[in-house]
């Protein structure tokens, strides 16, 4: 079926995101009462899947705050982020001046929504920071960015069923409890040295990380908790996943440093226990 009729869209655009290959993920995703997700993301693969219970991890703050704030606020919390959506705040001016607050804010409920007005309103919805932890991404110069007022109202009403926690992989892989299932989408390994995604956060995901990943990952499938990995397709990752069932496919991915070029690039499903 197409993912066009069948699937819930995320409220936050995110890099890497999974809408594209949810029907490759349902295949492969065993049953179980609760889903874990180290690596959330916009949660795309929460929204569209049906567990009892979900435990949904990040090591980014802003992201996982703002989750909470949604999850507890509901539509308090949504009216107020429309207020930066009612178009007077679509100025490079504005924005620059709401990103600098942003920057030396705590958080609260107002930070979430500028948050998602950055997500919106920013360059290509990337999420980036530089080393003194700072939200840089430009102005995105968008006519009239949309406001997903009813992807917000789905994900307060899931949301209900998850706990959040903000997190490296290494703590939400080992909080593992009978009856889990884990689907694991980390920042992916470069396809080649010259089109590396591995800096969603400032603190970057390099190989040992990947190679800690899988031992994790082997050691709760061989418990009898499953796990599912997703990965580019390379020498490195079958080295890797090497102990998993691996499944491979082909997906269509803009990957170019000049321009948006789109490539068939190849990516892979791990799984580790079932
Ligand atoms: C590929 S994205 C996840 C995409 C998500 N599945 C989706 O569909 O939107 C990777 C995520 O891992 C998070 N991340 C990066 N390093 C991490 C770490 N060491 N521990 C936990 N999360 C991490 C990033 O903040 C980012 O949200």
């Amino acid at each position: 079926m197409s993912t066009k009729t069948k699937y819930v869209r995320p409220f936050l655009k995110w890099a890497g995101g999974k809408y594209r290959i949810l029907p490759k993920i349902h295949q492969r995703l065993p049953k179980g009462k609760r889903l874990v997700e180290p690596f959330v993301g916009s949660g795309v693969v929460f929204l569209n899947t049906h567990f009892d219970a979900y435990l949904l991890a990040d090591i980014n703050p802003d992201l996982i705050d703002l989750y909470k704030v949604i999850q507890k606020e509901g539509t308090a919390f949504i009216d107020h982020a429309a207020s930066y959506f009612d178009g007077s705040h679509n100025t490079e001016e504005l924005y620059y001046s709401l990103r600098a607050q942003f920057n030396t804010m705590p958080c609260s409920e107002d930070k979430g929504a500028i948050f998602l007005y950055l997500n919106r309103h920013g360059y290509n919805g990337l999420c980036r920071y530089n080393k003194s932890g700072e939200f840089n991404v430009p102005y995105g110069r968008y006519v009239k960015p949309y406001f997903p007022r009813k992807e917000l109202l789905h994900f307060h009403q899931i949301a209900q069923r998850a706990e959040f926690i903000c997190c490296g992989f290494e703590q939400s892989m080992d909080a593992a409890q009978e009856g889990d299932v884990y689907y694991c989408d980390p920042p992916y390994v470069p396809l080649n040295v010259t089109s590396s995604f591995a800096t969603y956060y400032s603190d970057g995901f390099c190989y040992s990380n990947q190679e800690l990943l899988a031992q994790k990952a082997e050691f709760l499938g061989k418990k009898g908790i499953p796990v599912l990995l997703s990965n580019h397709l390379n020498d490195y990752i079958v080295k890797t996943y090497h102990q998993a069932d691996i499944y491979s496919f082909e997906v269509q991915r803009f990957i170019s440093c000049k321009g948006e070029q789109r490539n068939s690039v190849k990516e892979v499903l791990a799984l580790y226990g079932k």
